[in-house]
């Protein structure tokens, strides 16, 4: 949440920051803002409520002067989300300017404690006791460097601050305390970048350094220099990224939500590459660092993660129980941490985690980590927090995704989770070979199918046109169905702002069926699979009671459509991988909903990409 640019160098930052902006208004677009300093005059700081056009809007043709300088876009926490909470932030004398990403759980204490001292704030966040905190350091006749780490000590909770001075020329510094969201730095040619992901540095760099948490830098053109908490000097090589982050660019689409829905059947064969091998029908996980007597000790899965990741851990756990035959659970990651979970040496816990940067599901990582757990990450970037907790990480390998909503995350999640139950089963003797085999080969298929079903959109247009009217609406499936129903309900909500609810067909009679009237369209993940004939019935209930039914089904179902109001239709595959096929009607239902009620599908209200605080 929040995303953060940086630069000094020898061009003029102002320009520099906007473009880094636009590639992490995802991350947030309560507001924005933007500092440069060119030291011939006060620093220039310019903020905006609401989205990065409005900012732009007020810069207009006059581009401030400046070679360092910094930007942020917010989601807001504490305070308002106007201009006047709008980062970046400065003490009294304007000389320390701020940008920050995360929670200042003591901000109300640091707070009194300055304003008793004469330090009169400006705005109602959390982020502004900061570069009063680093003032009142300095005054104490603190050097900057000493300044920064008392003041980093002095916070609590997970936070990411960058900050300039207008008393040293040139150069940016940064600190991370806790699991907030991540600072990258990236290593130009007399120019370095700082930001909170990597999409905004690769179009200047790929040379890039990552600050862990308890670590300061110290920035400028020349290079950077890195010091921890207490002040000792820490050594940090930079690594090259490899790996092609796809065009941010919307290109023919209308939004990055539809653009991303129709990438995915190459992220897909993505993250098939390398690792199925169709041809000799087998899988390879070298990064998996455990020998098969290890797979073979395993004795319980925990599978975690949030939002629309919890839901592919949800399948997985499916996955893991039916192929790999390991007892697995599901839970999410924020009621994870704070339990007792009963964990071990033989216990794996798997995160579902695409940004690699969710605060929940790191705190659940580092509980498992010290309770000694094995530990796997599925993520969507490279030299993520997460991977840093993990012994192992599967890279998803879904190319950069802008779309607040996720969609070719979760399938190439689901992908993943499904190679990976494949294979423990096998390593395991739990699936013979003839069984993993046929299950590769249909796999090879999969890209297709999806493709063949993003390219039919007209259909959901036309639904759209009937049911976006509608304010509530229930999505029912069973087994294995039974999260993709969570999915499409989440997603209805995000994009549409439509209230939709995720349910297990059979809890229908415990409650949500006295919802059920003419007003209530029911969506109902209905393949033909094991749970086929249970799920007809639940449909006739519904039918009974007169409520309106949109059927996802099986092509060629003549009895599911002619109990319906209106059949959509995914191929006809095994039981097991109709997850794999089923999220793209939940997605395009959700996207054609938002489109048609005038939604921003791309930047909903009040979420963010990365949910870097609790
Ligand atoms: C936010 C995003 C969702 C995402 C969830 C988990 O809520 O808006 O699209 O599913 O975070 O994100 P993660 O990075 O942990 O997969």
């Amino acid at each position: 949440m929040c995303g953060i640019i940086g630069y000094t160098g020898e061009k003029q930052a102002a320009p520099i920051l906007i473009k880094g902006l636009s590639s992490l208004e995802y991350r947030g677009y309560d507001s924005t803002g933007l500092a440069v300093i060119d030291h011939k005059h006060s620093p220039y700081v310019l903020k905006a409520a609401g989205k990065l056009s409005n900012l732009k809007d007020s810069i207009g043709n006059k581009i401030p002067d400046g070679k360092i300088g910094l930007g942020h876009t917010r989601w807001a926490t504490h305070g308002t989300p106007n201009k006047t909470n709008a980062h970046p932030h400065t003490d009294c004398t304007d000389d320390i300017i701020v940008v920050h990403n995360g929670i200042v759980e003591n901000y109300l204490e640091i707070k009194k404690e300055l304003i008793d001292k004469g330090h009169i704030f400006q705005s109602e966040t959390d982020s502004e006791c900061i570069p009063h905190l680093i003032e009142e350091y300095i005054k104490e006749n603190n050097s900057f460097e000493a300044a920064l780490t008392s003041t980093a000590k002095r916070l609590q909770g997970a936070n990411a601050v960058v900050l300039i001075s207008n008393n040293k020329p040139a150069q940016i510094a940064a600190f991370r305390i806790g699991y907030a969201g991540g600072i990258v730095i990236g290593y130009g040619e007399n120019e370095m970048f700082l930001a909170s992901d990597l999409a905004a540095i690769l179009p200047h760099t790929r040379k890039v350094a990552y600050l862990s948490g308890n670590e300061i830098a110290f920035v400028s053109p020349e290079g950077p220099y890195y010091i921890e908490l207490e002040g000792n000097p820490i050594k940090k090589s930079p690594s090259i990224v490899n790996y092609d982050p796809l065009s941010a660019a919307k290109g023919e689409f209308k939004h990055f939500m539809l653009k991303e829905i129709h990438e995915q059947p190459e992220s897909m064969m993505n993250t098939f590459r390398g690792r199925v091998k169709f041809d000799r029908k087998a899988v390879e996980l070298e990064t998996l660092p455990y020998s098969d007597e290890e797979i073979s000790e395993i004795e319980r899965i925990v599978l975690i993660g949030m939002g629309t990741s919890l839901h592919a851990a949800m399948v997985g756990r499916i996955w893991i129980e039916s192929l790999a035959g390991i007892p697995a659970e599901i839970d999410n990651s924020s009621e994870f941490r704070y339990r007792e979970p009963i964990l071990g040496p033989n216990t794996l816990v798997i995160s579902v985690c695409q940004s690699g940067e969710t605060a929940d599901t790191l705190a659940a990582m580092s509980e498992a980590s010290n309770k000694g757990a094995k530990q796997i990450t599925l993520c969507n970037y490279p030299g993520t927090q997460t991977s840093r907790i993990a012994e192992s990480t599967i890279q998803i390998r879904a190319g950069v995704e802008i779309g607040v909503a996720a969609t070719k995350t979760f399938t190439n999640s689901l992908s993943n989770l499904y190679i990976l139950a494949l294979y423990l089963g096998f390593k395991r003797g739990n699936i013979t070979q003839s069984y993993f085999q046929k299950a590769i080969e249909e796999l090879a298929h999969v890209p297709a199918m999806i493709g063949s079903l993003v390219a039919n959109q007209g259909q959901y247009v036309k639904l759209a046109q009937k049911y976006a009217r509608y304010s509530n609406f229930l999505y029912l499936g069973r087994g294995i169905n039974f999260p993709l129903a969570m999915e499409g309900a989440l997603k209805l909500k995000e994009i549409s702002y439509i209230h939709a609810e995720g349910y297990p067909a059979g809890e229908m009679k415990h409650g949500p069926i006295s919802l059920i009237d003419e007003n209530m369209p029911v969506v109902s993940l209905i393949p033909q699979d094991n749970l086929y004939e249970k799920m007809l019935s639940n449909i006739s209930e519904v039918k009974a009671r007169g409520g309106k039914i949109i059927a996802i089904a099986t092509e060629g179902d003549q009895e599911v459509n002619a109990k319906t109001d209106n059949s959509l239709f995914i191929p006809k595959v095994s039981n097991l991988i109709n997850p794999l096929l089923m999220a793209i009607p939940m997605q395009l239902i959700a996207y054609h909903m938002g489109v048609y009620r005038g939604c921003d599908v791309d930047q909903p209200r009040n979420l963010a990409k990365s949910v870097t605080v609790e």
